[in-house]
């Protein structure tokens, strides 16, 4: 038995969310054409939503624990509801908004499979946002007597869309080359991964059911993420590649602090949970998705020390990798330059904690200092020039970023300020 059922939506949503492709996504027929010869033992791709099933009737987590999960969203009362329908939103928009982004630099792909697999990711991401568009559209009950119709509502939104009005940071930043696809694949979709699993409990039952054949396909995306940054790393290494290891570097520095954003407040989240809408809070499921890119990295760095060096065993590239790092110095030809890290979980980062937020830490972790204060606003945009992307730099994210950090500094009126 499948796995799913498939279904379609309404004519009129169908129809405009086609008419979405055909402006954000026309190279779709090209890979439709061709889906047989590059993927053949898989089903050809279809734009319809995939209605897998719930492993549980009842509801998992928070304050309804045990009761049976929602069938229509007007049962849900209150915050609830648009809490839903904030979600659903978000993630639809996730899903759109890569798409515009990955199209930008798909044309710089250095391989042909590489440009193929972002195709199939970008149709992949399309039925995504299908599939959130099945969930407002086929339950009647988005709209409620004296309410707007919140369903057509939110999906006339997400159909005007653009990079730069898109919900969540990370949308809004558009690809410069094709580094960003494959980071983005890397550690973006990585989070979207960690969304869809804890959303698997969610209590209203068709954005549960919504999520496996969802979480089967961004596998793919994560795979195909980690294969193209191993095979630009060491392309780096062997000085071959389109990009040197400081480049994937500085693009990790700006796309990691993003990723960690996308889990809103790592103090945060309860009540996502107490609704029974995911599973772990946002800190949680924060420090779990951070362990994951380190261990990631620490695959792409293996891989880097056995191109260098011929003899050398997995386990044996591992501890030599660490060494490496932890010490800061050159052990058998391999350099802490020739390597990839994450950044602390504290650098560059625009929302979470209040600690933390648009304070000057550094790619390691550490406050960066003058004098024993930490520096002012323009000495870390100095700083972080030296660490991101230049193109990035340039970028409106950036622009909004750098609003933030001096608008952070500046004191209040008559007030004088610690730092
Ligand atoms: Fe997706
Ligand atoms: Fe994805």
């Amino acid at each position: 038995m499948a796995a799913y059922t498939t279904e379609t939506i309404t004519p009129k949503y169908h129809e405009a969310l086609v008419g979405w492709q055909k402006k954000n996504f026309p190279e779709l027929e090209f890979l439709q054409k061709n889906w047989s010869k590059y993927y053949p033992t898989q089903t050809p791709y279809q734009l319809f939503a995939k209605i897998g099933k719930l492993n549980s009737e009842t509801i998992n987590f928070g304050r309804l624990a045990g009761q049976p999960r929602f069938e229509h969203a007007g049962e849900m009362v209150g915050n609830m509801f648009y809490t839903a329908r904030d979600i659903i939103r978000a993630q639809a928009s996730t899903e759109l908004g890569s798409i515009q982004q990955h199209r930008l630099t798909l044309e710089e792909a250095p391989t042909d499979q590489m440009k193929i697999s972002i195709l199939r990711i970008m149709a992949e991401e399309l039925r995504h946002g299908y599939q959130m568009f099945w969930v407002f559209d086929h339950d009647a009950s988005w709209r409620k007597p004296g309410h707007p119709d919140v369903a057509k509502e939110t999906m006339d939104e997400l159909l005007a869309m653009e990079l730069g009005n898109h919900v969540l940071d990370a949308f809004n930043i558009p690809f410069h080359n094709f580094l960003d696809n494959v980071v983005f694949a890397t550690v973006i979709d990585l989070v979207g991964k960690y969304q869809l699993e804890m959303q698997k409990v969610f209590s209203y039952a068709p954005m549960a059911r919504s999520m496996s054949p969802m979480l089967s396909e961004e596998g793919y995306h994560i795979g195909s993420g980690r294969g193209f940054l191993k095979e630009l790393a060491i392309g780096a290494t062997t000085d071959r590649g389109s990009y040197s290891t400081e480049d994937i570097q500085r693009a990790l520095n700006a796309w990691v602090p993003r990723g960690l954003e996308m889990f809103g407040n790592e103090r945060g989240g309860e009540t996502a949970v107490a609704f029974g809408f995911k599973d772990r809070n946002n800190g949680t499921a924060q420090g779990e998705y951070f362990n994951e890119v380190r261990e990631v990295l620490e695959l792409v760095n293996v891989e880097v020390a056995r191109t260098k060096i011929k003899e050398l065993s997995a386990p044996d590239a591992r501890s030599l990798v660490r060494e490496v790092q932890d010490t800061g110095e050159t052990i058998k030809e391999i350099s802490p330059k020739d390597l990839l890290f994450v950044p602390d979980r504290k650098f560059f980062r625009r929302r979470g904690m209040e600690e933390i937020v648009y304070m000057p830490y550094d790619v390691y972790g550490n406050l960066i200092s003058d004098n024993g204060k930490p520096v002012n606003a323009h000495g870390y945009l100095a700083y972080l020039a030296t660490v991101l992307p230049d193109y990035f730099m340039h970028t409106g994210e950036f622009a909004k970023y750098r609003e933030g950090l001096l608008a952070h500094e500046a004191p209040e009126p008559g007030q004088s300020y610690g730092w």
